[in-house]
């Protein structure tokens, strides 16, 4: 078995793993993220990030996500750009440079065309995070400044430089029926309405063990019905630490949960993990009391989440 192997079984058409471009020195590691039984999609971390790939105006540098990409290449596995636009992670020329609107959307405009240009062919993550978890818009630089108009100028960027792309608008805390979620929905609404593309809803689900919540796949299909695909972006289900016995049997049915939803529902087309393994995890720098999220141990050992994903497709 393999879980590229079981979610394509499964109809899906990936399983797949974010990862960064230190890690690609680490060979055990590599010889698993390039299995393709197990992931057959690569998510880069960090490295096509707005700070990493327009540092200054004007001024791209595809280095690190060019790597990426030729891993992916090499191995034949697809890839999910991530992301052109995000709060995070941003260069203090664009978050502290106090553009005016019709200025921030041409450098948008210029920042996810260039970016999708040159990463032609992939499925994209275009807008990162646009919600608070109310419902209500994301008080971020592009908000505050152009409105919601800056998703329209990033998705019709991305579309005019690949019409072959995937769109996606990507958050979290959108897994169940919710606010968060119901807002999410209504944009998707309101572009098809506006004849702006979108081709699909990224839910990163980053989750903690135990409550995963119980409304996923009705959410996915209330997505899929509005006639987007849904992807599974960032998966991991983190536990307070120290790692027993308990919290990973837990642990293994809530990834079984997770996948079951997206099994279940036909245009949810594949489920990715915000890495393989708790030796590459970004919890434990943004949770300190918190790990142990992934499928594989800091030691490459499989966990019994494996075994929950491999029962949920
Ligand atoms: C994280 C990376 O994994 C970390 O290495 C980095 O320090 C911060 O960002 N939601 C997202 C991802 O969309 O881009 C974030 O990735 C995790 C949360």
């Amino acid at each position: 078995v393999g879980l590229a192997l079981v979610a394509q079984a499964a109809g899906k058409l990936y399983f797949g793993s974010a990862t960064d471009n230190p890690e690609l020195n680490d060979a055990p590691y590599v010889a698993l993220l390039g299995d393709t039984m197990e992931f057959n999609q690569i998510t880069p971390g960090n490295s096509m990030k707005w700070g990493a790939t327009e540092p200054s105006r004007g001024t791209f540098t595809f280095t690190k996500g060019d790597a990426i990409v030729k891993f992916a290449q090499d191995n034949g596995q697809l890839l999910r750009g991530h992301n052109c636009v995000w709060h995070r992670q941003l260069p203090s020329w664009v978050s502290s440079g106090n553009f005016d609107n019709a200025t921030l959307q041409s450098i948008v405009q210029t920042h996810c065309s260039t970016l999708v240009g040159h990463y032609k062919g992939q499925i994209w993550d275009v807008v990162n995070e646009p919600f608070n978890d109310d419902g209500t818009w994301r008080a971020s630089i592009f908000y505050n400044t152009t409105g919601p108009s800056f998703v329209n100028v990033a998705l019709q960027a991305a579309r005019a430089a690949d019409p072959n792309a995937k769109l996606y608008i990507n958050d979290y805390n959108i897994e169940g029926t919710c606010a968060k979620s119901a807002a999410m929905a209504n944009l998707v609404k309101s572009l098809k309405a506006q004849d702006v593309p979108i081709d699909g809803v990224g839910i990163q689900a980053h989750l903690i063990v135990g409550q995963v919540p119980s409304t996923m796949q009705e959410n996915i299909e209330q997505f899929t019905a509005l006639g987007v695909e849904v992807a599974i972006t960032e998966l991991d289900i983190r536990m307070t630490l120290p790692v027993t016995d308990a919290l990973l049997q837990q642990q293994k049915k809530d990834y079984q949960t997770v996948i079951a939803a997206c099994k279940a529902v036909s245009g949810c087309v594949g489920v990715t993990v915000w890495d393989y393994t708790d030796k590459y995890s970004w919890i434990p720098s943004v949770y300190p009391t918190q790990g142990a999220a992934l499928p594989w141990d800091a030691n490459l050992t499989k966990k019994p989440a494996y075994d929950g994903i491999v029962a949920g497709f």
